[in-house]
């Protein structure tokens, strides 16, 4: 278990499709979650996707089941680790609201999401998972399963004057982006 180097966008590896999880239960998975745990925590994240610590897998986690110091108007997310996700939007609503990236230091946008998602996947045993969920719950899961297309929040930004720097946008946050 240790922390790992946090890839900062720009580096290729974050802009592949990640490779799906053939076999369940296995030490290497469960050492790369572990990985991926201390790695967050140690950042403060509300979320991981393991191409963010340069591994090619779909594998991601989000949640801690507490306020996070960094996103300390959103409601708790249950700690929670996602294999070989799915995400199917529930009706056609979307709603803006503020994301930022471990992989993208200091910054924050408003992002347009799927309002409600229903998301399936498996957990590092193989058991399958599947929740309907709503809000910031259901941004943070599309955020993370999009860094398993390659994708980064900032590809999604439809309006640029709602992107900029923590410092600049939320003062009494800059402090803990500091910490990165
Ligand atoms: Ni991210």
């Amino acid at each position: 278990m240790s922390i790992q180097t946090i890839l900062k966008m720009g580096d290729s590896r974050l802009n592949q499709v990640a490779q799906a999880v053939q076999t369940f239960d296995t030490p290497s998975l469960h050492q790369l979650i572990a990985d991926m745990t201390d790695t967050m925590a140690h950042a403060n994240g509300a979320g991981l996707a393991a191409p963010q610590i340069g591994v090619d897998l779909q594998v991601v986690m989000f949640g801690s089941g507490e306020m996070n110091p960094r996103y300390p108007n959103e409601e708790p997310i249950p700690a929670t680790t996602l294999i070989n996700p799915v995400i199917k939007p529930l009706g056609n609503e979307q709603q803006l609201g503020w994301e930022g990236c471990l992989s993208v230091p200091g910054m924050r946008a408003q992002v347009p999401r799927w309002m409600h998602i229903q998301y399936t996947g498996f957990d590092v045993h193989g058991r399958a998972i599947t929740r309907q969920v709503s809000g910031f719950h259901a941004r943070v899961v599309q955020h993370e399963c999009d860094h398993l297309l390659g994708v980064l929040y900032p590809f999604k930004v439809t309006d640029f004057s709602q992107f900029g720097f923590v410092e600049a946008l939320f003062p009494e946050l800059a402090a803990l982006e500091g910490k990165q």
